[in-house]
């Protein structure tokens, strides 16, 4: 199996069209130690032809055209893509905003929350992507499955399962509470498994906590590739970027007694990388003391062309 990292940063990508923020403005100036990422997205193979795409980024056709191993296969026909499959983690616009560059008409099988389906269905605009080619399929919680697309089956198992979080920004109702309607499954974590083998990694990119039951899931893993969003719960709003917290956006920091440093502190997973890095993320330098700091905590940091062999 093999991931490669197509897109690092959260949503707004790195820097950020509107950001002049210090990281976003040392980026455009060209400072050593900083470099460009584009939005939160995985392309992971079993058999290196045939891949699936763990969300799907605003920026996907920037990403799959510095990946030659997304684009055609010089032996195949006029149109094909070694891209079979998405499934989504969420309903987020910079997770779900690249299926509209898989209007191509080849086909592939979208997998999703059977809410995340729903606003797929409930905006017309999805419907470019035409259903006699491109299948959506529910993610039972709990139910492991076999991903397929365009027919074949990819070797690869996926399992979802619901973690703490918040229902996208667009869909929060203000009406209804502290949760602004958020049920469970509008965030999940997934498990991608190589069939034959057993070899797994975690995909976690949007997570509020880190929970008595999804530390118990994640104790002893070998691979974690999780929400690296802020550093601080405040750092926006100390930055002038927001008036939001991380927790009030749905996402962990990395530092503090609750966040995700201290809670992986005991669980013993191998290998930890942080993705889905906000613009306004210290870690982003590679010289700030924030970066050492998670990296003497085991923790690496994802940058765009990673790639990673479970
Ligand atoms: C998030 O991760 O919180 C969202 O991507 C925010 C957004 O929709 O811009
Ligand atoms: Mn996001
Ligand atoms: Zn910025």
């Amino acid at each position: 199996m093999l991931i490669k990292v197509l897109g690092s940063a959260a949503g707004g990508g790195f820097p950020q069209i509107n950001c002049n923020c210090r990281n976003c403005a040392d980026l455009r100036r060209g400072r050593p130690g900083l470099s460009a990422r584009t939005q939160s997205s995985l392309a992971v193979t079993r058999d290196g032809e045939n891949w699936v795409l763990l969300n799907a980024s605003p920026d996907l056709r920037q990403q799959v055209a510095a990946t030659p191993e997304l684009g055609p296969p010089a032996s195949a026909g006029a149109r094909a893509s070694p891209i079979k499959a998405v499934v989504l983690t969420n309903g987020d616009v910079d997770h779900i905003a690249g299926l509209l560059s898989l209007r191509e008409g080849f086909a592939l099988s979208v997998y999703a929350a059977e809410r995340v389906l729903q606003t797929l269905a409930a905006n017309n605009v999805f419907d470019v992507l035409d259903v006699r080619l491109v299948e959506r399929v529910a993610l039972t919680i709990g139910r492991p499955m076999e991903l397929t697309g365009g027919g074949a089956g990819l070797g690869l198992r996926l399992e979802a399962f619901p973690v703490p979080g918040k229902v996208a920004l667009y869909l929060e109702d203000p009406g209804a509470g502290p949760g602004f309607g958020t049920r469970e499954g509008d965030t999940i974590g997934l498990k991608v498994a190589d069939a034959a083998t057993g070899a797994a990694f975690f995909y976690i990119p949007g997570c509020a906590a880190v929970d008595a039951a999804l530390a118990e899931r994640l104790r002893g893993a070998s691979l974690v590739l999780f929400d690296g969003t802020l550093y601080s719960d405040g750092e926006m709003i100390a930055q002038g970027l927001s008036s939001k917290t991380g927790s009030r956006m749905g996402h962990i920091s990395m530092s503090g007694p609750e966040g995700s440093l201290a809670a992986f502190a005991g669980l013993g997973v191998k290998r930890r990388i942080f993705v889905h890095l906000n613009n306004s993320n210290p870690v982003l330098r590679a010289d700030s003391s924030e970066r050492a700091q998670v990296e003497n905590a085991g923790w690496e940091v994802a940058f765009d062309g990673m790639e990673i062999r479970p």
